[in-house]
């Protein structure tokens, strides 16, 4: 039997005992913070089995995409092993419980109908005081008790161990069916786990009956598959096969399954399997999280392919087998095989290019462990091969593992902590069922929203919850503040003002926006009978919508009726932003080309962050393109409608779908004239000429394959437009040019105030290099002519835009300053070398002269010291002066016939100048030195005085 068609005959089956058939959730369930990828079928349906949503049925099944990387080193390795695999699965939430779950699974593993297994191949296990189970096995299914294994918690109990270990929540005994193949060891093939507790502490008496029971089954869709087509490895099964081979065809291989290739090859597609799952979901590999974990498992392939010699990227020639071989089941791949290729190859020839110096300092690192007779791999050298090599610890852990080193862990964490790193690895998913919101969920199910239709609108108080930060008890070994702290949520039955808390209200309904599709929350107020409570922000858990802020007055209790009141200027600001950020979308579409999707956003009021998928930067060009577009259509007044449909009828209507999102069916779609389309359950405005203005003000890398621009609509582009305008109108003034001529005066200004800067410090006077401004008039410059006047200026100036106006300012107040200066020394140099030699002290025949110049510079003092010496010898002329508050020149000549009496004016300098914080040197007969203590001019003077009057009398 094909992979394909037992996928569906496992759904048909179910369907046919009244399950409702679920497609696949996303790999990535973004609404689950405690999984970094879906790990198994039951993910997607933690909150039924814990009654905390509205059930629409009671029995499901599905065929779930899912990724595990705990066992990693065992893939390719041992016969079953994945990273990316499929579980079937199905379902009961308090509907049907041991027995229909237990003779199911026997119908259809052995009925000839479906599966037709023989008996005799199967054997199962149960949990130790499981008899209801086994009993089931043994009388309604009729297997044998030698056929019936007793297990302990850690094998029959899911989540493993839960009894004694943990975690709180659900769990249950299982039964695990095994399958006896003819050529090789039982396999486990089927879990059926019985979700009937709930724990609570450590045991004894841990484990209370849950109202209502469940059942959680799990089945590997390759191993299941592998056993029926008699198969030694799922890697040989129908669907993997061809994608096997095809890695061993672009490493020029033969696939050879008992060789050490055959290993190689086969993590290869699992891996490249894995990572084209994941990125045709948008998640690319990158620093953190379940990027990290791609980014890993792409790695971790390229080195296979390393070892067996590869050196140019290779694993991106195999996405198209990767699609072949899945795209039955997920037909959506084909959409972005070519965007995945792209990423696949940028990250690996990333990593391709630094990866042999890589290994190379790995080996470095080995020997010097090696003779000092370490065994541990030092953490935060492993960090540093992560950050300047991009090895993975993981990765480095096997290669060192290969060696017969060990790695320290914690070091690496900590490095990487210290560079901003942290590869998150995310808990264990598991079914939390603790804390008062979970109370309240429990209780309400759902908070009907009605912010689509109104932003003000009563409800009832259905839940208070006060969060109060508590110092945890000091352990002496955490070293982040994060850990000395615990949230201690209590569920309350009035709230009022207090500053120590943070405070939570539920509502039976509201019009306030929760923060999700990249909208951030409404805020506002909730008046009562008794108090307000001012709503900061809004979050989704569940169905519930949690409002978050604190009471500003009075009381707020729980079951009085309230009036919700949204903050509408902020809401307006929102919308305006949010059917912006569709335009935008549209016009990167448009422009860039269909790649350039959207990866995350965040609308906030009258400003959006729009991350889309892209390898290069866009040209200034594209950006003004984009922007003319949403301007355009800004204008032009198009209406923006909001409808629900069917998911497929939206589909059909071509509305944008991101990969990797999990959209409801029927699903809202909000469109915009006849140019956008969107799944979105944001709130828009009616028509597009409520944005007002559109304006991009920044696009940058954030990751590789990821650009982000950040725009402006309504008031703040207004006012940001003001702003630019305004401020070009005061430099092109103060330039005394047009704003079109401000680039090339601002230009000629920073090389005149370079000129006198350097005239001031050296005496030389040179001609700053000009170009020649334009002379074109602004009558025809509309705002982005003139904004765009302004970022040339801006990047001439090598400053970002809205800081022309005071890099101008700046630079004429440094002209008329060194101006000044230039003035006053022009004036100084009337020291002349008549007036200097008149203050001479003479020691013996020698001509000493000592002296502050209060406005000079080392030209003119060198110059002065020429003119003395040639007037009158022997003679030694020291002189000082200030530049600015913190520099000083110290000049020093003596006359030939002292030179060869054997004086030095470099010694001389050399004596004085570490007084006033310096250092210089010279010729013998002239020196020059600079220090930065102008205050000490004086002791320096007094200094070289006595030194040349002892060298002198000698
Ligand atoms: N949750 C169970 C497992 O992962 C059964 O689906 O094995």
């Amino acid at each position: 039997m094909k992979t394909n068609e037992l996928r569906e005959k496992y759904l048909d089956f179910y369907q046919g005992k009244g399950h409702t058939i679920c497609p696949s959730d996303v790999l990535v369930p973004k609404w689950d913070n405690t999984v970094l990828f879906t790990p198994a079928g039951m993910n997607p349906f933690k909150d039924h089995f814990l009654g905390k949503v509205e059930l629409e049925f009671t029995r499901a099944t599905s065929c779930q995409k899912c990724l595990r990387t705990g066992d990693i080193e065992n893939v390719g390795r041992t016969a079953y092993h994945h990273t990316f695999f499929e579980m079937l699965g199905n379902f009961s939430f308090g509907d049907y419980f041991k027995r229909d779950a237990i003779s199911w699974a026997w119908e259809f593993l052995t009925d000839k109908k479906w599966l037709g297994i023989s008996p005799d191949r199967l054997t199962v296990t149960v949990y130790l005081d499981d008899d209801e189970a086994s009993d089931i096995w043994h009388k309604d299914i009729g297997l044998s008790t030698d056929r019936i294994t007793r297990l302990g918690e850690d094998d029959n109990f899911w989540p493993a161990s839960a009894p004694s270990q943990g975690p709180d929540g659900v769990c249950g005994p299982c039964s695990e069916i095994f399958f006896h193949p003819d050529n090789g060891p039982e396999c486990e093939i089927w879990n059926l786990v019985f979700t009937q507790f709930n724990r609570s502490g450590d045991p004894p008496e841990n484990l209370s009956p849950l109202p209502s029971k469940n059942i959680d089954t799990g089945m590997g869709l390759e191993r299941i598959v592998s056993m029926l087509q008699g198969k030694k490895t799922n890697y040989h099964i129908d669907s993997l096969l061809p994608l096997v081979e095809a890695s061993a065809e672009v490493c020029g291989r033969k696939y050879d399954a008992d060789g050490e290739d055959g290993r190689r090859i086969r993590r290869i597609a699992d891996h490249i399997r894995a990572c084209t799952m994941a990125i045709h979901e948008n998640v690319y590999p990158g620093p953190q999280k379940e990027e990290y974990v791609i980014r890993r498992l792409l790695r971790r392939a390229v080195l296979q392919g390393h070892e067996m010699g590869m050196r140019e990227p290779f694993l991106y020639q195999l996405v198209p087998a990767v699609v072949d071989a899945m795209s039955e089941p997920y037909p959506e791949i084909k959409n972005t095989a070519d965007r995945v290729a792209e990423i696949v190859k940028y990250d690996e020839s990333n990593f391709f290019s630094t990866l042999d110096d890589g290994l190379e300092r790995m080996d470095t690192i080995f020997t010097k462990l090696k003779s000092s007779g370490a065994k541990v791999v030092p953490g935060d050298k492993a960090a540093k091969l992560y950050q300047e090599r991009g090895i993975p610890g993981e990765l480095f852990e096997s290669i060192a593992s290969d060696h017969g080193f060990t790695f320290d862990w914690d070091a690496f964490k900590a490095a990487m902590v210290k560079h901003g790193e942290d590869s998150g690895a995310g808990q264990v998913g598991v079914m939390g069922d603790t804390g008062p919101v979970d109370d309240i969920k429990r209780e309400v199910k759902l908070t009907e929203f009605l912010g689509y239709d109104c932003d003000e609108e009563s409800g009832t108080v259905v839940g208070l919850i006060s969060v109060v930060r508590q110092a945890k008890p000091d352990t002496g070994d955490s070293n982040s503040t994060e850990e000395q702290f615990e949230l201690i949520q209590t569920r309350e039955s009035e709230l009022e003002p207090n500053d120590e808390q943070e405070q939570v209200l539920v509502l039976d309904r509201t019009p306030f926006y929760a923060e999700s599709g990249g909208q951030v929350a409404d805020c506002g107020m909730v008046e009562g009978p008794n108090g307000k409570f001012e709503v900061t922000d809004v979050q989704k858990n569940g169905d519930v919508f949690v409002h978050f802020g604190k009471v500003v007055d009075g009381m707020i209790r729980n079951g009085e009726t309230v009036q919700a009141k949204v903050d509408t200027n902020t809401r307006k600001g929102i919308q305006r932003a949010h059917s912006a950020t569709h335009i935008l979308h549209y016009g990167l579409q448009k422009f860039v080309g269909e790649n350039a999707l959207q990866r995350g956003s965040k609308v906030e009021c009258d400003q959006l962050r729009f991350d889309f998928s892209n390898l290069e930067g866009l040209s200034d060009e594209t950006l003004m393109q984009i922007e003319s577009e949403a301007n355009r259509r800004v204008v032009a007044a198009s209406k923006i409608k909001a409808e629900i449909l069917p998911l497929e009828e939206a589909r059909a209507q071509g509305a944008m779908m991101l990969f990797g999102e999990k959209y409801p069916d029927p699903v809202r779609m909000v469109s915009i004239g006849d140019f956008s389309k969107e799944l979105c359950g944001g709130i828009h405005l009616d028509n597009t000429s409520d944005i007002g203005a559109f304006e991009i003000i920044a696009e940058d890398n954030v990751a590789s394959g990821t650009r982000r621009i950040v725009a402006l609509t309504g008031e703040r582009a207004k006012a940001n437009q003001a702003q630019v305008q305004e401020m070009a109108n005061e430099v092109s003034e103060l330039l005394g040019v047009s704003v079109a001529g401000v680039r090339d005066a601002a230009i000629n200004l920073s090389e005149k105030v370079k000129s006198l800067r350097k005239q001031v410090s050296t005496g030389k006077v040179g001609k700053p290099k000009e170009v020649s401004v334009k002379a074109a008039s602004d009558g025809e410059l509309d705002y982005f002519g003139v904004r765009q006047a302004m970022r040339d200026a801006a990047m001439a100036l090598e400053i970002p835009l809205l800081e022309v106006g005071n890099r101008v300012r700046g630079l004429l107040a440094d002209v008329d300053e060194f101006q000044a200066k230039i003035k006053e020394m022009d004036s100084a140099e009337k020291v002349d070398a008549e007036t200097l030699i008149n203050g001479a002290t003479q020691v013996g025949d020698v001509h000493v002269i000592v002296q502050h110049l209060h406005s000079s510079n080392p030209n003119i003092m060198r110059t002065l010291i020429d003119q003395v010496r040639k007037k009158t010898s022997p003679t030694a002329v020291f002189l000082a002066t200030a530049l600015g508050a913190e520099k000083v020149i110290l000049v020093a000549g003596v006359s030939r016939d002292l030179v060869d009496k054997g004086l030095s004016a470099g010694e001389w300098v050399n004596h004085v100048a570490p007084i006033v914080g310096g250092g210089g040197g010279g010729r013998p007969d002239l020196a020059q030195a600079g220090g930065k203590n102008p205050e000490k001019i004086k002791e320096a003077l007094i200094a070289a005085s006595e030194f040349m009057n002892a060298k002198a009398a000698v």
